[in-house]
């Protein structure tokens, strides 16, 4: 790796980008992953089933810069009408903010748009998990008929014939516009896209007046009635595969997509989806895998129900539900 190339960019607390990153590793219990492609994040590790967005990632920014202008280019769609930022607003939660996604001709799919934010810390893309990496899942979309219904070889041609994508990707490597080049561009800047400082995270790094009273016990309730055997990790969610209907039936409006069965035909996956992150929840309405239900009390009620067997009293997910609010926070910006 190219580590000369790499900028650390220093959040939150961290004031002043200079100091080298070791500097701030002396006390604190820290672990640190390699993301698919250079990335590094620096976690900071709490005890508990939550873990907070780590607030320091080394990240190439000339990679993030390019993958964003192929964020949010047509060019990626066969008609030039979509871009990956049609259905993944990323200043307004990451997703798109309906029931499922339209996408070239305005043909409707059959999924809710998840967010985007956080995305690479997800241990698979899409509701059934199909895809198993970020650089897997770019494939999904660029081919779907009823997404972007283009081809790489398409993509390839329009962005070589571009004079802004030609010289942005003969600048980072002399190969140019290739699909590799393309994906790994993509791929960082969603690595890019973490949400760090969240209340929850302030909370569990130590600042008790980061969450209000409500806040807490809705913690409580989270935590001991058991949503974090599934909701649980860096993206309280995104680590496992659940069945929906675990203990209680499921309502009819969430029945007909049956999720990683679609893919295996085995019957024990059946209705299992990839347990969602319910980071930045408040900000993605509608939920659930086809966007059936557009108010949070009723995604915790049916959650309480269907995965836990509880009817829980109205204060309880009334407190749920202040609490989601507090996992909730900005896009940081990479320069
Ligand atoms: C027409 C709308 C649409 C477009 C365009 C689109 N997406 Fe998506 N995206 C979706 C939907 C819907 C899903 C969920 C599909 C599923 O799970 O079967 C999804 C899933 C994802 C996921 C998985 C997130 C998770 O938590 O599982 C990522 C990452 C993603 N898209 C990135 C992209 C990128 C990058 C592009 C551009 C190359 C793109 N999307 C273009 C609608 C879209
Ligand atoms: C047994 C595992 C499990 C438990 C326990 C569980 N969940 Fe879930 N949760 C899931 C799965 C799986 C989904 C995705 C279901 C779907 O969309 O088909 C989900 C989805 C959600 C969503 C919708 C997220 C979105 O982006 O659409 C919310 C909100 C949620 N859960 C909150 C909770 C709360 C609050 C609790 C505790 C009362 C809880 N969950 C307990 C597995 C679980």
């Amino acid at each position: 790796m190219h580590t000369h190339y790499y900028i650390s960019l220093i959040l939150g607390i961290f004031a002043c980008s200079a100091v080298p990153l070791s500097l701030y590793y002396l006390s604190n219990e820290q672990s640190t992953i390699q993301a698919e492609q250079a990335t590094v994040y620096h976690f900071e590790k709490v005890s508990g089933a939550i873990q907070p967005i780590p607030r320091q990632i080394e990240i190439d920014t000339r990679w993030v810069s390019l993958g964003k202008a192929l964020f949010i280019t047509p060019l990626l769609s066969k008609n030039n009408t979509i871009s990956c930022s049609s259905c993944h607003l990323v200043d307004f939660g990451g997703d798109d903010g309906f029931p499922v996604s339209t996408g070239i001709d305005n043909a409707e799919g059959e999924r809710n748009s998840p967010t985007v934010l956080n995305s690479s810390f997800n241990f698979r893309q899409f509701w059934d998990g199909r895809a198993s990496s970020l650089s897997d899942q770019i494939s999904g979309p660029v081919h779907n008929p009823v997404e972007m219904g283009s081809s790489w070889a398409e993509i390839i041609k329009k962005l070589s014939a571009d004079i802004y994508f030609s010289r942005a990707f003969l600048s980072l490597d002399p190969h140019g516009v290739t699909r590799e080049n393309i994906v790994k561009a993509i791929t960082t800047y969603e690595e890019s896209l973490i949400t760090p400082d969240a209340p929850i995270d302030r909370y569990l790094l130590g600042d008790n007046t980061a969450l209000t009273e409500q806040q807490q016990r809705g913690l409580h309730h989270f935590i001991n009635h058991g949503c974090t055997t599934c909701h649980q990790g860096i993206n309280i969610g995104g680590n496992m595969y659940q069945k929906l209907g675990r203990v209680n039936t499921i309502p009819d409006i969430l029945i007909k997509d049956l999720g990683k069965y679609q893919i295996t035909k085995k019957e024990q996956d059946r209705n299992v989806f990839k347990v969602p992150s319910l980071r930045n929840v408040a900000d993605t309405s509608p939920y659930f895998h086809n966007g059936a239900v557009d108010n949070l009390p009723q995604a915790v009620r049916i959650m309480a129900s269907a995965q836990l067997g509880r009817e829980l009293p109205e204060q309880e997910v009334e407190d749920i539900v202040a609490l989601l609010h507090a996992f909730s926070s900005k896009v940081i910006e990479v320069q």
